[in-house]
């Protein structure tokens, strides 16, 4: 750019101009994260020591890990390898004894276990005043896994015996192999013969073993030591023990009664250039690297569930929540690991090129991905996934983990929230305002203002006068009410859940093991511990309708500041030397903790209600491994700007393939005020969320979408009611999650993963198995945007058919009122297409098939039903079919996918008999059916007379770049039953 005249102006502006940047900036206050709120890994000292440890390893020659597996412990059997490797400490003096396990699982999943041996009594003494107990956490899996871990019948040591070397075959036909080296201890993993995951080949695994603290003569410590220390520790030559015994952060000291324990390891993914995975994190879906250099993180991942203000795009700064779960893609394979522990966990990730050899002409570039995975504390415990497709790991860590939980059918609805709907009249006025605009919407949501002082299972008696009307009022349109509860439990008089609290001694401990007391929104509080039982039990008595009064069956629950939020706690959580059940200390459980208050809210609501149970629904902020099984979870507090919006695609992404895809972000923006254009944007993209919410802070103004005022408002409605159109389709995708772990909304590399070009396309995304391809607009002004199509079939719009084909991006208009939706040939798309209030009352609506030919003149698609509220769909009770167009004989199929009908299946079926099927379209109709009028329809079951009919069908020339299309009227068949549509 050349400087224009407008920069030379006269010194006097430029000086007023300063004045008033400055002035201004006084009174706003500073929005973003706070960084120096939390750690940076070199602030935590064992991230710090091993990163430490990595860098020797790297700039040491021939460096050796100090690891070696002891043959003569080895044995084998039923699936298992146990053995113990030894670690060599103080110049090989001292060996540590470390059990390994090697678990070889009938999925073709290997898991490997280190644990640490028990030593004698009196060989580890703990601080005297600890209550903590000492053996390594071993309990994360208790919570986090359900499922897979069947051992493997066909898992056999290798025949060919190599000296140093133990050898196993596994998975499906023995195509698996694990390479275990003895000496330095090292496996890798292999499929077909070729290594995919390798561990320990940088050398960098490192179990802190527990030991003795050493008593050193100290001076009384003063202010101002934390300086001094860090001078020792320039001077030391060895280890840093400076954070052994002690560490502080922000003003709070944390006691280690324990000393070092962390768990470390790399892992290598030879040959892959991608790694997804590990949320969760406001980043992209593949992973950049985290040690520097143009455009890259400095800082490690970091996996410590933390309630962070205003959190920052771009950054491996941890979140709300973790799933430990990191997956490597390259064309024609798909591998992964999951680190299956529960304490603070940093990832370092490093792609090295290797350099090419000048000598082998035309060899191609060679990527390694190299991570190196860190643990405070607990045991390593690592699953490792071999592929070879993406839809592979999703299943088998879906085995592990669970599936998602099939929802309500309303919970895929809209939810409409706020901080705060103030007045149960107010709530009741926004239920009939959004009839009075004909907006859809399913659930109205109440924030913590609609306690007494902040008390959960109270109603605040000025403002929430009559509950229980209100829960009228919305049921009448089958609408829902989702009411905050948070862990942490107001410490005040006359409150009987805090007495009970005490009373039973359920509530988490400090390291004295007294109650923990903290600060959180009620101010003083203390926060339900449910790793106990007897906890969740409590807690499920406290749901009941004639315990939390004003609630009723169509209430429902979300959970907020469950990472849980201290607002005086280190790092805006507890102190990590705070005790559990069981005496484990909170430093070993973190990331659990959110998990297992979320499920204790989720057998709450299982049990209020004696009789038919209905499926719970209850959301959190906080979640691990395994929270899928449990509800949905939200991105937490956004902000209302556009690369907000931006950055909700990946996140959302990343959380489907990492096995919880129940996933949304404030649509809005939860911080500050959106002006219309993104508001509407953020609606447009909010549909294409599994969980869609509107949400805003308390400090906003109202934004319902009927506030936005022409021509937002219509265009908001428009987005709304294809939200509820497609709800059969979401509904179907929904059902392959909870069954198949395959996320709903999906990535490129995950529906083409041998597409190499499309690996890193993470703004756009795929709904279910439906090709139904969306690329949200999320920049400012936009009025077009560039899909990426991956294969060679026709893309047509959804809305005019235009076509677009050809691997490689397409330029597609995207005005304000337009919504880019791609529909893929060689699908079948069900639809609901009658505008109603609230999804409950589409239930027995009738059915729009959209058959999207492909190339070929060929459609498939399924659609899953079942009564979207009860459990009965265990017992057979539902519908699930199979559509299928037949290009070369010209018919439309309706076929069973059901195994067997249940009594339950065929009470189901009745109820359903008569919904039917009253419009078929067909896109990208042959021109051969131009004069065509009329199509021969066949249904099975009944009279023989009746079978056969005919039905009027009417062809459209589509013109201009648009696919010819073709409307079936009504053939009245039903949506439950088999049935063919002829066109021939
Ligand atoms: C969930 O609660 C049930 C019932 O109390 C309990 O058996 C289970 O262990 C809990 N699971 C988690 C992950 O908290």
């Amino acid at each position: 750019m050349t400087p224009s005249k407008a920069w030379s102006a006269p010194r006097w502006t430029t000086v007023v101009v300063v004045l008033l940047a400055t002035l201004c900036c006084l009174f706003v206050p500073a929005l973003g994260v706070k960084h120096e709120n939390f750690k940076k890994c070199d602030q935590s000292g064992f991230c710090k020591r091993n990163r430490q440890f990595a860098d020797k390893a790297a700039a040491t020659t021939s460096w050796t890990s100090p690891y070696a597996l002891d043959p003569t412990s080895l044995s084998f059997s039923d699936g298992i390898l146990s053995a113990v490797v030894l670690k060599t400490v103080k110049d090989g003096q001292e060996k540590v004894r470390l059990p390994l396990k090697v678990t070889f699982l009938e999925s073709g999943v290997a898991r490997v276990t280190l644990d640490e041996e028990k030593r004698q009594k009196g060989d580890i003494v703990l601080r005297h005043d600890s209550k903590a107990r000492k053996e390594r956490y071993n309990e994360a899996g208790a919570w986090a896994l359900v499922g897979g871990l069947e051992t493997s019948k066909g898992a056999a040591l290798s025949d060919k015996v190599e000296e140093g070397f133990t050898k196993v075959f596994y998975g499906k036909g023995g195509k698996h192999q694990a390479i275990i080296r003895h000496a330095p201890f090292e496996i890798d993993f292999q499929r077909d013969g070729e290594t995919h995951v390798k561990f320990n080949q940088r050398g960098l695994l490192n179990i802190e073993h527990w030991r003795q603290k050493v008593e050193k003569p100290q001076e009384e410590k003063k202010e101002g030591e934390e300086a001094k220390e860090e001078e020792k520790k320039e001077e030391a030559q060895g280890e840093d023990e400076s954070t052994w015994w002690e560490e502080s952060f922000g003003g709070n000291t944390d006691s280690k009664p324990r000393g070092p324990e962390a768990v470390a390891l790399d892992i290598t993914f030879p040959g892959y250039e991608h790694v997804f995975g590990i949320p969760e994190h406001a980043t992209r879906l593949s992973l950049k690297t985290t040690r520097g250099g143009d455009g890259n993180y400095k800082e490690p991942y970091r996996l410590y569930n933390a309630d962070v203000f205003e959190y920052e795009l771009d950054s491996p700064m941890t979140l709300y929540g973790a799933i430990p779960f990191m997956q490597a893609h390259r064309k024609g394979s798909t591998v992964g690991v999951f680190w299956l522990n529960a304490a603070e966990t940093w990832i370092d990730v490093v792609k090295p090129k290797s350099i090419p050899n000048p000598l082998s002409l035309g060899v191609l570039r060679h990527t390694d991905t190299q991570t190196h995975w860190i643990s405070e504390s607990g045991l390593l415990d690592v699953f490792v996934f071999l592929g070879p497709t993406p839809q592979d790991l999703t299943r088998q860590y879906g085995e592990l983990t669970g599936f998602t939980a099939m929802p309500q059918s309303f919970a895929i609805a809209y939810h409409q929230c706020r901080w705060n709907y103030v007045t149960d009249e107010d709530v009741k006025d926004v239920d009939r305002r959004f009839d009075k605009f004909k907006i859809p919407y399913d659930v109205i949501w109440l924030d913590i203002e609609y306690t007494q002082e902040k008390k959960y299972f109270t109603w605040d008696p000025l403002t929430f006068v009559n509950p229980t009307k209100m829960h009228k009022q919305l049921d009448k349109s089958e609408r829902k009410l989702v009411a905050i509860i948070d862990p942490h439990i107001k410490n005040t008089d006359n409150y009987p859940v805090i007495d009970e609290l005490k009373k039973k001694d359920l509530a988490v401990k400090n390291k004295e093991g007294n109650l923990y007391e903290g600060w959180c929104w009620p101010g003083s509080s203390m926060w339900i511990d449910c790793f106990n039982p007897a906890a969740i039990n409590w807690w499920k008595g406290l749901f009941k309708y004639d315990s939390f009064k004003g609630t009723a069956p169509n209430t429902f629950i979300w959970n907020d500041m469950n990472e849980p939020s201290v607002f005086n706690g280190p790092e805006t959580t507890m102190p990590k030397d705070n005790l559990h059940f069981g005496n484990w200390e909170h430093r070993d459980v973190h990331n659990l903790y959110g998990l297992t208050f979320h499920n204790a809210t989720y057998q709450a609501l299982l049990e209020r209600k004696k009789g038919t149970i209905r499926r719970p629904f209850a959301l959190t902020r906080a979640f691990y491994a395994g929270s899928q099984r449990i509800g949905a979870m939200w991105t937490g507090d956004n902000l209302a700007e556009w690369s907000h919006l931006e950055a909700s695609i990946p996140m959302i992404l990343n959380q489907g393939i990492s096995g919880f895809p129940f996933a949304g972000a404030d649509v809005g923006g939860f911080f500050g005020n959106p002006s219309k254009e993104l508001l509407t944007r953020w609606y447009q993209a909010g549909i294409y969320y599994p969980f869609f919410r509107g949400h805003a802070h308390i400090d906003t103004r109202r934004r319902e979408p009927y506030l936005a005022g022409a021509p937002y408002t219509e265009i908001i409605t428009q987005a709304l009611r294809l939200r509820y159109q497609l709800l059969p389709a979401w509904y179907t995708a929904f059902h392959e999650a909870a069954t198949t772990g395959a996320p709903i909304v999906r990535p490129n590399f995950y529906v083409h993963p041998d597409d190499e070009k499309g690996f890193a396309v993470d703004d756009q995304l795929y709904i279910g198995s439906y090709g139904l391809l969306a690329k949200p607009v999320t920049k400012e002004g936009q009025s077009s945007v560039d899909v990426y199509l991956a294969d060679d079939q026709p893309y047509y719009d959804y809305f005019d058919y235009t076509v677009y084909q050809g691997h490689g991006h397409h330029n597609i208009p995207a005005p304000l009122e337009k919504i880019p939706l791609l529909m893929q040939g060689g699908h079948i798309i069900p639809r609901r297409d009658r505008p109603r209030r609230s999804s409950g009352l589409m239930k027995y609506d009738p059915f729009t098939l959209v058959v999207v030919l492909d190339k070929d003149g060929n459609a498939q698609g399924t659609l899953y039903l079942d009564d979207g509220e009860t459990f009965e769909y265990e017992q057979g009770a539902y519908i699930h079919r199979r559509f299928s167009f037949d290009g070369k004989r010209n018919s439309l199929s309706s076929s069973n996918l059901v195994d067997r009908v249940t009594v339950k299946g065929e009470n189901y079926l009745k109820t359903m008999a008569k919904v039917r099927v009253e419009k078929v379209i067909i896109v990208g109709a042959p021109k051969s059916w131009r004069n065509k009028k009329e199509v021969v329809v066949m249904e099975e079951g009944k009279k023989e007379s009746a079978r056969k009919k005919t039905v009027e069908m009417e062809w459209f020339e589509g013109g201009k770049g648009r696919a010819d299309w073709a409307v079936v009227r009504d053939p009245k068949v039903g949506v439950g039953r088999g049935w063919r549509i002829d066109f021939d």
